[in-house]
Parts: structure tokens; sequence; C-alpha cells
């Protein structure tokens, strides 16, 4: 199906805070304090009846509205916007026990049964076919309800679900084949078949990438998820043909899940067949640094909106409830976790939930309102938020400047995390990750985009660890290159092509060439080897037999099984600069070579970077967001629109809070 031609406004004005609401959990009288208390939060959206169906529909094609019209009615009576969700998220029981075929199956061939959510496989046509008319229904009875303003397709399709390995997916797997490959002969050149005694003679014998005794094929693999990203988004489109039908003037989306934690879905298919990108994310508390990753998923969903504003829909108050351990936030962290989103792109600050339940799986999860009720400092803090969004709403529109790309592609993720590779120790996101928290940490800016997207108006291209990388994209570099572009590529990069074919004459195939070096052999370190650089610098994780052809070697080991081999390579080309890291440096290393790099290439940064502070600019709008526990002061001249201050020339920001600027440079 084509792209919608119909341009949509952006649903909600200024920075609207909202959240999921399900009243199903409740009485009546509590829905009128819920709608009071929205009001004194200063709530302007919620999500209504994402996992209502088996209340909206209680037996097969009976369906009881009556409750839901009256919250809708409350809703609008109290000025709150409503994303409507189309409520086929989860199945209710009576359609999974008439129908045990659409449960979804994993790899090793078990069902996965009801009784959480989100039990259905996304190729199933019985399933499509219930949800669809449910869908109908929604759209007829409140497609022009006056609080209406968006629909919201199911829910983070693919959270529970990601790959499904039932019969039906099966065919559906081997329709898609057939139409990428044609002929039988094509996917046995593209799998490699002739390896392992794996030829296949028609497509009916191919199956999903099910429990094997060894390794499966990996262009296998990266073929299934290929195609169990598409099913799912062939899924999202089914719905969306339905509304586009019934209500072809609001908005259709649903919920991504953009960060670098699950590489389900190719978000950048994706965006282009949704009216606009919307976002969920909570902070993982298992992670090293989990705000530095929420910064990364920000500025990836900004990547995958092609650099439009979108819509944090769903992110936690406080604590989730699904980690082992579930801190909770501090005082303060609310605010600037919800501006760093903002700072980096988003235009709404949504939440799960609005009142934390009192039963069911979700009741640890924070919410706006918690279970201590509205007099607690939680409600007091999210009202507050509230206040913030609406002083800071004239942001809304703004474009986030970025003088740094970093260039990512779930191709090559899936096919670089893989098993059967050279080191389990080289994960597609972590240099991603790392180049993208060095960059930020130094005040610059960085857009996390997709290796086809327009490079000329960066000045620094990073690209890390980019395994799998098309001719197109390697030839897009080069010209970047030439033009004046500096880029820097880590090791691992550019080693197969689209079909996970190793590009053969020396490592790294694609950009070989561009970077003047060629390798011969990967050397990978095991776990807590290190080597040491001439610079003094350690790294860890990899090194390669790097021959430095046609380039200049800024560090070389030490020691290590490759003493004296370059690790740090710098070419001139064109009017430009090509440098190839091949190894894993430590973060003072990485931080260091951050410096040089954006300096060289004129990048926007701060002076003075300090720990913690981060500064992002959108159109006229400067953030400063200060987690350190220093005091910071930034070059600025203007109106602080969270304080009123008007600044002549630098911005104080005390330790722990944040400052919104409408610049007059
Ligand atoms: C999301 C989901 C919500 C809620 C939330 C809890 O993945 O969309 O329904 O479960 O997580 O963090």
């Amino acid at each position: 199906m084509p792209a919608r031609p119909k341009a949509f406004e952006f649903p909600f004005s200024g920075v609207a805070m909202g959240c999921d609401y399900n009243p199903e959990q409740w009485d009546p009288d509590v829905w009128r304090e819920d709608v009071a208390l929205m009001r004194e939060a200063r709530v302007g959206f919620v999500t209504l009846g994402v996992f209502s169906w088996a209340l909206l529909e209680p037996t097969e094609d009976e369906y009881d509205f009556a409750w839901f019209d009256e919250v809708l009615g409350l809703l609008h009576e109290g000025g709150i916007a409503v994303d409507l969700a189309t409520a086929t998220a989860s199945p209710p029981p009576w359609l999974t026990k008439a129908h045990p075929e659409i449960l979804p199956v994993d790899a090793e061939g078990r069902t996965l049964w009801p009784g959480s959510r989100q039990s259905w496989c996304p190729s199933s046509p019985v399933f499509r076919e219930h949800a669809l008319q449910l869908v109908g229904e929604m759209a007829r009875r409140y497609g022009s309800h006056p609080a209406v303003r968006m629909w919201h397709v199911s829910n983070e399709l693919g959270c529970h679900i990601v790959r499904c390995y039932c019969d039906e997916s099966a065919a559906a797997f081997r329709r898609w084949l057939t139409g990428r490959y044609g002929a039988i002969a094509n996917l046995n050149e593209a799998w490699g078949t002739a390896f392992w005694s794996q030829r296949y003679s028609s497509f009916d014998e191919v199956l999903p990438p099910r429990l094997t005794p060894s390794f499966s094929n990996p262009t296998h693999e990266l073929d299934f998820s290929r195609f169990s990203s598409e099913a799912l988004l062939d899924y999202y489109r089914a719905e969306r043909t339905v509304l586009r039908t019934l209500t072809p003037d609001l908005p259709v989306t649903t919920n991504l899940m953009v960060n670098p934690r699950q590489s389900g879905q190719d978000y950048f298919r994706w965006a282009p067949e949704l009216d606009l990108v919307a976002q969920d994310h909570y902070l993982d508390a298992r992670l090293p640094r989990p705000r530095a990753e929420q910064a990364f998923s920000d500025d990836l969903t900004r990547g995958v909106a092609g650099g439009k504003p979108w819509m944090l829909m769903e992110s936690a108050t406080s604590a989730v409830n699904w980690q082992p351990v579930n801190p909770a936030k501090k005082p303060g962290e609310l605010l600037l976790d919800s501006l760093r989103h903002v700072a980096r792109g988003a235009d709404t600050v949504g939440f799960f939930q609005w009142r934390a339940s009192k039963a069911g799986a979700e009741k640890y999860h924070s919410a706006l309102v918690p279970h201590a009720g509205p007099d607690s400092a939680r409600f007091r803090e999210v009202a507050a938020l509230g206040d913030a969004l609406l002083k800071i709403g004239e942001v809304a529109g703004s474009p986030v400047e970025a003088d740094v790309a970093l260039l990512v592609d779930w191709e090559s993720w899936w096919a670089c995390d893989l098993g059967s590779h050279p080191s389990c120790q080289v994960r597609a996101m972590d240099a991603a990750l790392r180049w993208h928290r060095a960059v930020t940490e130094l005040g610059a800016t960085a857009d996390v985009v997709h290796p086809s997207a327009d490079l000329s108006g960066y000045r620094l291209v990073v690209v890390p660890t980019l395994y799998l990388c098309t001719d197109a994209a390697a030839e897009a570099l080069e010209a970047y290159v030439r033009g004046g572009g500096h880029v820097l590529v880590t090791y691992f990069s550019g080693i197969v092509d689209e079909r996970d074919h190793v590009r053969l004459g020396g490592y790294p195939g694609a950009f070989r060439e561009l970077l003047g070096v060629r390798t011969e052999e990967f050397a990978p370190l095991r776990a807590g080897e290190t080597v040491t650089l001439d610079d003094g610098s350690t790294a860890d994780v990899w090194t390669e037999v790097l021959e430095a052809r046609d380039a200049e070697v800024i560090a070389r080991y030490t020691d290590g099984p490759l003493p004296g081999t370059p690790a740090l390579t710098r070419r001139a080309v064109g009017d430009g600069v090509a440098w190839y890291l091949a190894t894993w440096l430590d973060d003072d290393a990485t931080a260091a070579l951050a410096e040089r790099l954006t300096r060289e290439a004129g990048v926007s940064r701060l002076d003075a970077p300090q720990p913690g502070l981060e500064v992002v600019r959108r159109g006229r709008y400067l953030f400063v967001l200060n987690r350190g526990d220093q005091a910071a002061t930034v070059p600025a001249r203007g109106t602080d629109l969270l304080s009123g201050d008007v600044l002549d020339g630098e911005v104080e920001v005390a330790a722990g809070t944040a400052a919104v600027v409408r610049t007059e440079d």
C-alpha cells in the first residue's frame, strides 16, 4: 500500500502530557475523580481502550459500549483529548478458547497460552478477521467523537511476540520468500545452501528457523527477521486500512519500542506507514547508564521519524515492575527524564498509566496517581511536570539540530548479533551506544539515522559496527567524505552484503578503499583480555591483522596478540577525512578520540563539558539538563521558559535541574 498522501497536523497543541487510561479497573465514581485530577495535573490526552477488548465484546459479536461511551463523555467534558486504541492488543478468552490456532508458537514448538496478554500470531487470518471486525465497530462508533484525535493501533506490536514459528507463520514466510526470490534457485544462492546440504528444491520445503541441532543458516535467520518485522507491519496496515476507510481524517499510529535493547522490528521501514511516530521508552535499571540509553533511543526515534517531532506515548513516572529490582525515581528525575525526551524531539510526554492498579500483573508499576492517592509527593511532582510542559509549549514543532550522524540499521543489527561469529562479545548496538554517549557528553547532538540518510548536513558521521552494508551505502559514505565530511568507521563494519555474504579480498570489504586499510584476519580478544596502544590507551574485545596501505597510523598496539599492528588510522580523502578504529577503546580513550574528531570536524559542542550536563538545541530553544552534582553555566541569551529568568549571556543551572531557553541569537 502506498504511504498516505495526506499530511496530518500534530493532534495535540503545545507539549501535551498524557497517559494510558484503563478505567475498566475502577468504579464509575472513580472516573469522575480521575477527570478532575487529570485537569489538576494538566493532562492533555489519554490513550484509551488498549486492553478493553474483553469488556467491549464480552461474547462473540455482542458489544457493550455503554461504559466506554460514558468514559469518553466524561473525558470530553473535562477537556481531555483521546488517543483512541483499537482495543485489539489482547484477544479475549472466548476467542482463544474457540480458536486456539491463533496462539503463537516459539522456536521450540511451545504454544504461548492465554493468561497474560497479547497471545496471538501476527499471521493468523482468524485473529485478523476478529480484530478487524472490532476495529470497524470502534471506528464507526467513535470515529467522529469530538474527544477523539487519533487512532492507536493495537499496542507495541511485537512487544511480546516478535517472531511466531507456528504452521500459519511458516506458510506466510514461504509466501513472503516466494515474493522476495521468485525462483527457489535465487533463495539457494542468497542463503548459501550449497553448504551443509541445505539445498531446497521448492519453497514448500522451507520452514521458519525452528530449534536446530547446530547453528541455523544465517541468511535464513536474517530473512526470518525481515519477514517477522514485515508480518507485524502487515497486520498494522490491515487495521489502518479499516480506519482510513471509515475515518479518513484521523491520523493513525501505533506505539513503537525504539531502543537498542529490542531488535524486533525494522522501524525505518515502519515509520513511513505511520501518520506520526509514537514511541514508548522505559529506563532500564539493569544497564550501566540508563539515561545515556534513553538519549540514544530518543535520537534514534527522531531518526526513525525522519527528523520530525514524535510522540512519547509511554514512559514511567517512577519505577516499572518488570525488572528484577525496580528502583524508584529520585525527586527531580521525572522532570529531567521527561525534558530529555522533549529536548530530543518529543512533542508529547506520555506515561503508562494514569492510576496505579490495585490488582493484576502491573499493580507495582508506577503511575500518575500512585496507590497512596493524589496526596503524595509523586502526584505533586506529576502536576509540577504538567505545569512545566505548559510553560515550554511553544517548543513544539521545532527541529532538533545535530552536527553528528550515527548510522544504524536493523538489518545489520540482526545479522551482526547472530551466532557463529568471530566473537560473541561484538554486539551491533554496543559501539553505537558508546559513540553516542561520547559525543553527547561533549555537549554535541547526534542524529541516529539509516545508512541511506542524506549525510550532507553533518560535520561528522560515525559508522559503529555496521556489519552489513549495501554497496549504495558505502558509495554514499565515500561521496560524503570526498565532499569534505569527516567519518569514523569502527571495527566489524562493512563485512557482509545484504545477503550476509562476506565481501571478499580483505576486511572491512565495503570500506577498505575509503579507509585505505586491509585486514587479512580477525584476532578477537578473550573476555577480560586487554591490550595497550602506544598512545597509552587501553582496549579490549577486538583486534585484527590490519595493514595501513594508504592511511596514516595514529596508534598501534604495544602488546596483545598483534604488537606493532595499527589500531587507529586516518586517511585524507578528497576534502574530507576517513578514520578507522579497529579495536574497542575504553571509555576515556573513546572520549579523547571523540574530543579530537569533533574539534577537527568543527562540530558544535560545549567548550567546557562537565559530567551529567546535556545540551540540545531545538530551533531557537536551548535545553540545558544538568543531572550532575555540580551547578553548570552555559552561554545563553534569552529567556528561561521554566523560571522566567531573562539571561544576559549565560544560564546557570543548579545540579539536578534544567533550563529551557528561548534564545535571542
Ligand atoms: C509497555 C506496555 C504497557 C505497560 C508498560 C509497563 O510495554 O505498552 O501496556 O505494560 O509497558 O512498563
